[in-house]
């Protein structure tokens, strides 16, 4: 390990948790809102109103932003070049549709609930709307002579939503899996779902990944008895038997991208139905964010499963690339990518990840582990065990996972590689299922409410070697029930719990980001940790200091500076996801974020950190 850093790492005072519907930042900072959902980016620039179109979202921010990057403008390097414009480019994850439409004002909806049309019908522009609200912002931003940050008016501005054409790449391209009527061949979908955490190649794109997908699908195929009868790529991910999240196939008009979300069987021709179409979901997904006739790919070599995101190794000029992406879901694995051409700066592209091997981890008890290939043929993937092509393998990467005996994990979501020392950290989030008898080394508790993050170096400090070794870095939780590196408790300027976005910058401090769901954020035990907050850590002495605290009902989500390291974009997604369907159906509200306004509901959106001394953020 490197030799041990100063305290100095951590140069700001802790601040306390907070309920306040604002966001707090410790002092001698400054915060900024930027970007709100339905800020407009691009296209006829239409101004945000609750009665946008379908098509006018098409030209705005979408909704719940989450991952993100900050491209220099003109860069070669996703780290490198100016710190004073550049493009912003972010997911948004899903929606809240009660915030979304007028037709829904007066009407007890919760969170995730639709207006409909009598019985189960839904309008298909608040349909429309609702998938142009999902998938990626790309936007141009400039930083102003008062320092304020604003949209450049830009051509190459974008969004990519949930009807976006994409082409699938990689090993299942152009396979049975992923032929539909929208593409017979099996080289194409529309669209990108539930884009959570993100990545950044060394070749200076983006990558959003694809979590909770399987939710916008149903497959209503039943057997002979009646009983629902799903293929296990469906089935394995948790595709709905009857009713989907938003009811997009329910829309009106009964197009086809909107119907396409009903998987079930219609004939005996694959490709005149949409049976399919879930298996070309649960991918990693390339953007180009220079270039905006770029058609994003999806990149099936990376596997399918809930991708949170992915994190890169440092590239090095003629060894292969190396990057990691977690499953969240309860029990499920962390996987590993290894290009199989090497890596040389010059010809560097995507094609890097259409062909290379991917890994399951093992955590042994002993604090080594082991990287396990997921390769049609190796380790009794095979016929005989229902394995049938590397294709196969991939659609059903969670099969493959779970029969070569990987370990099964508390929610894996965020993970982050230390830029000097290539370390790797992973945020596991919680997992109130598992049981006494389940618990192991890496996921020590039993109904684990906090969640824990690991690290661990690969063996020989070789991102592609097989083996590695692990411990804890922290046990997130309360003070009677957390563990810091140094066998500390957690403390009123650090406890936190459920640990999801993460981030290590140029200078080793790690960003930590919290995830307390809607349904138990600030009640019962939950109630001591506030709101949902950032704070910042040493990799050396495990010290960690709470840096921000948001508003109320949201989650912090989304981390990046500026190359100089001098602004900070955090995002914040969902405030006022805690206010409940009766007081909705009252015109009340929890959280007026951040517009301030009773008359506009309260919106994601991107904050600006800035020190006042203009020095380095978190110094
Ligand atoms: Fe979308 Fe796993 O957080
Ligand atoms: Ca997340
Ligand atoms: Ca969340
Ligand atoms: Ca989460």
């Amino acid at each position: 390990r490197m030799a041990s850093a100063q305290n100095s790492l951590l140069g700001f005072k802790a601040i306390p948790v907070s309920e306040a519907d604002t966001i707090v930042v410790p002092e001698g900072y400054r915060a900024e809102v930027i970007l709100p959902w339905g800020e407009p980016i691009a296209g006829d620039y239409p101004d945000y109103r609750l009665e946008n179109t379908g098509a006018e979202q098409g030209m705005q921010v979408g909704m719940h932003h989450d991952g993100m990057h900050f491209f220099p403008i003109e860069g070669n390097s996703p780290y490198e070049g100016s710190s004073d414009e550049g493009f912003l480019v972010m997911n948004h994850e899903y929606i809240e549709p009660r915030y979304m439409h007028t037709s829904a004002r007066g009407k007890a909806l919760g969170v995730a609930e639709v207006p409909m049309i009598g019985e189960n019908r839904r309008d298909s522009d608040e349909v429309l709307k609702e998938m142009n609200a999902h998938g990626v912002s790309i936007v141009h931003i400039r930083k102003q002579r008062n320092g304020s940050w604003a949209v450049v008016r830009d051509s190459r501005n974008r969004r990519v939503t949930g009807l976006t054409p994409m082409e699938i790449s990689g090993p299942v391209r152009g396979t049975d899996f992923v032929k539909t009527r929208y593409s017979p061949d099996g080289t194409a979908t529309r669209g990108t779902l539930n884009n959570c955490a993100h990545g950044v190649t060394p070749w200076n794109t983006y990558l959003a990944a694809e979590e909770n997908w399987h939710g916008y699908f149903r497959n209503g195929d039943v057997d002979s008895q009646g009983n629902p009868n799903l293929p296990r790529e469906h089935s394995r991910y948790g595709v709905s038997t009857n009713e989907t999240r938003y009811g997009w196939e329910l829309a009106d008009n009964g197009n086809d991208e909107y119907i396409r979300f009903d998987a079930s069987t219609k004939g005996n021709n694959p490709s005149q139905d949409y049976r399919n179409e879930p298996n070309t979901f649960g991918w990693v997904v390339e953007i180009d964010p220079f270039n905006p006739n770029h058609t994003p790919q999806k990149r099936t070599a990376l596997g399918r499963f809930r991708h949170e995101g992915i994190v890169f190794h440092p590239a090095v000029e003629g060894q292969p690339i190396v990057c990691y992406s977690g499953d969240d879901a309860r029990f499920e694995y962390i996987y590993k990518y290894v290009s199989a051409q090497p890596y040389f700066a010059r010809t560097a592209g995507g094609h890097l990840l259409d062909n290379g091997t991917l890994y399951v981890a093992k955590f042994n008890e002993d604090g080594t582990g082991e990287w396990v290939a997921l390769v049609f043929g190796q380790n009794g993937l095979t016929p005989q065990n229902g394995f049938n092509s590397q294709a196969d393998v991939l659609v059903n990467t969670r099969s493959a996972a779970d029969f070569v005996g990987a370990t099964k994990m508390d929610r894996p979501e965020w993970g982050a590689v230390d830029p000097q020392t290539g370390d790797v950290y992973f945020t596991l989030t919680n997992n109130t299922r598992r049981e006494a008898d389940q618990t192991d080394a890496v996921n020590p508790r039993e109904n684990n409410r906090w969640g824990q993050i690991v690290r661990w170096q690969e063996v020989g400090n070789n991102p592609t070697a097989k083996d590695f070794r692990w411990e804890m870095f922290v046990l997130a939780g309360p003070q009677d029930d957390s563990e810091t590196l140094n066998g500390q408790s957690l403390t009123a300027e650090n406890k936190f719990c459920n640990p999801d976005g993460l981030w290590i910058d140029a200078d080793r401090r790690i960003w930590i980001q919290t995830d307390m769901s809607e349904s138990v954020m600030n009640t019962g035990d939950f109630a001591q940790f506030g709101n949902n907050m950032m704070l910042a850590a040493d990799p050396e002495t495990g010290a960690i200091r709470r840096f921000l605290t948001g508003p109320v009902g949201q989650e912090i989500t989304g981390v990046i500076t500026t190359p100089d390291q001098r602004t900070m974009f955090i995002n914040v997604q969902h405030p006022g996801a805690t206010l409940d369907k009766e007081d909705f159906a009252r015109g009340e509200t929890n959280s007026r974020w951040p517009d301030g306004s009773a008359s506009i509901y309260p919106r994601s959106a991107t904050v600006v950190i800035t020190k006042e001394d203009g020095g380095i953020i978190g110094s």
